[in-house]
């Protein structure tokens, strides 16, 4: 039996400086074993080989517990509102072959050259959000950018209605504390009244607009595929809640990441050729997702040295991943032009990220465009006044102030 470890990886001073605890966690070798909120036990790999290994390995880890024999999550679902229990069917919760059924339903619109075809339209988003600080000085990027991007990129892919942006950010923005059972129930609400509206847009003639990803999907399922109207929700739902947060925390995080490390942030004004380089940087160095979902151990088996038995969970710890000194020279510092830069931010194996490309994308946009507009654009107030949320899994900046003119 492997020993439960406590080490802090929710709070606020974690996330501001994770390094030094990540580093604790690998020396204690490639699998820790930790009680985490709300998920319970779980074994997490924390070095880049392991992590690898684990999420490439679809023989000995499911991501559906029924495949390694647990009926838990089958039993809570029951139990569970339908609007609630429906979000487990899309494809990040299954293996395959049902998850290559689903995938492969969206695989197209994600493909580089469809994203390559959307970057006009990313760089008008970008500044028509920007243009609305014209005459500020102070500003919370936050709030005002970093957040509408992302949210209003996934709504004109998925042909959602500009006018209703402003809806899902208030059913949405209760779910601040993932690591609190009594948060996650508040914000409870509102994830059932974004599923409501999902449901509502989706109908032939329910608001969704033509030429969208929903239209696209829903007239697949009419030509015959096996799209489910539940399963058909379930994909919109994460398609918009894989493509919101994380990328609003790549962006923020890595525009901090910049603004403290004034080398770098010269660097890359005086070559803004270097942005995918950048890019790559901050999706490391932030690691917007520090942890993939659970993987369940699908037969007893030795792996890594160690006994396992069926049914046990584990996760991948991307954040301690992307800092593993055996892949990653320097891992501490933050260097816009490292290349090659291995990291696993974006996960590996079948369920590697959907969304890398349009994430990639759209921070470079968003970098591209804000520091062309405001060159000597700063952090507020000291760094360390900056502050980071209580958060398990995702590592997210509360607020962004920023002085924009000098
Ligand atoms: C910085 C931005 C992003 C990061 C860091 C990120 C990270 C990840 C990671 C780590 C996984 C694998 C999770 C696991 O194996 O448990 C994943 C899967 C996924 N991501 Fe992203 N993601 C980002 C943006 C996006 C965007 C923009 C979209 C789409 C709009 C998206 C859609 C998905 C989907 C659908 C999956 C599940 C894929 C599957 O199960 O085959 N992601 N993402």
């Amino acid at each position: 039996m492997v020993e439960v470890r406590d080490f802090d990886i929710l709070t606020p001073g974690f996330h501001a400086n994770p390094f030094p605890t990540l580093d604790r966690m690998r020396a204690e070798g490639p699998i820790v074993r930790m009680k985490l909120p709300i998920i319970g036990r779980t074994y997490l790999a924390v070095t880049h080989d392991t992590c690898a290994a684990l999420l490439k390995d679809h023989e000995n880890f499911a991501r559906d517990p029924a495949n390694a024999g647990s009926r838990t999550q089958a039993r809570i679902l029951r139990v569970l509102p339908r609007t609630i229990g429906l979000l487990a069917l899309n494809m990040l919760g299954h293996d395959d072959p049902e998850h290559r059924r689903l995938r492969g339903l969206v695989d197209q619109a994600f493909m580089r050259r469809t994203i390559e075809a959307m970057r006009p339209m990313i760089s008008d988003i970008a500044d028509r959000l920007l243009d609305r600080l014209k005459g500020r000085t102070e500003v919370d990027l936050m709030a005002e950018f970093c957040r509408d991007l992302p949210l209003s990129v996934i709504c004109a892919m998925l042909g959602l209605p500009d006018q209703d942006h402003d809806r899902f950010k208030n059913w949405l923005g209760r779910l601040t504390d993932t690591a609190n059972m009594g948060a996650v129930i508040r914000a409870m609400p509102g994830v059932i009244s974004v599923v409501r509206y999902l449901r509502r847009v989706s109908r032939p003639a329910g608001g969704a607009l033509p030429g969208g990803l929903i239209a696209e999907l829903r007239d697949a399922e009419r030509d015959g595929q096996s799209l489910s109207e539940d399963e058909l929700v379930s994909m919109i739902f994460l398609l918009f809640g894989a493509g919101q947060e994380t990328t609003t925390h790549l962006i923020s995080g890595g525009l901090f990441a910049l603004l403290s490390h004034e080398d770098q942030l010269s660097q890359i004004h005086r070559d803004p050729g270097l942005i995918p380089t950048c890019v790559e940087e901050c999706l490391r160095y932030v690691s917007p997702v520090q942890m993939t979902k659970p993987r369940f151990v699908t037969r007893d088996l030795v792996w890594q040295g160690r006994q396992f038995r069926r049914g046990e969970m584990f996760a991948g710890f991307l954040a301690a991943a992307n800092c593993d000194p055996a892949r990653f020279e320097h891992p501490h510092d933050f260097d816009i032009t490292r290349h090659p830069n291995p990291h696993l931010s974006f996960g590996t194996g079948v369920h590697f990220c959907l969304g890398f490309q349009l994430a990639r994308a759209e921070a470079a946009i968003a970098f591209e465009r804000i520091l062309a507009r405001y060159p000597n654009m700063r952090l507020v107030g000291q760094e360390r006044k900056i502050e980071w949320r209580k958060r398990l899994g995702i590592r997210a900046l509360a607020r962004l102030p920023v002085r924009l003119v000098a």
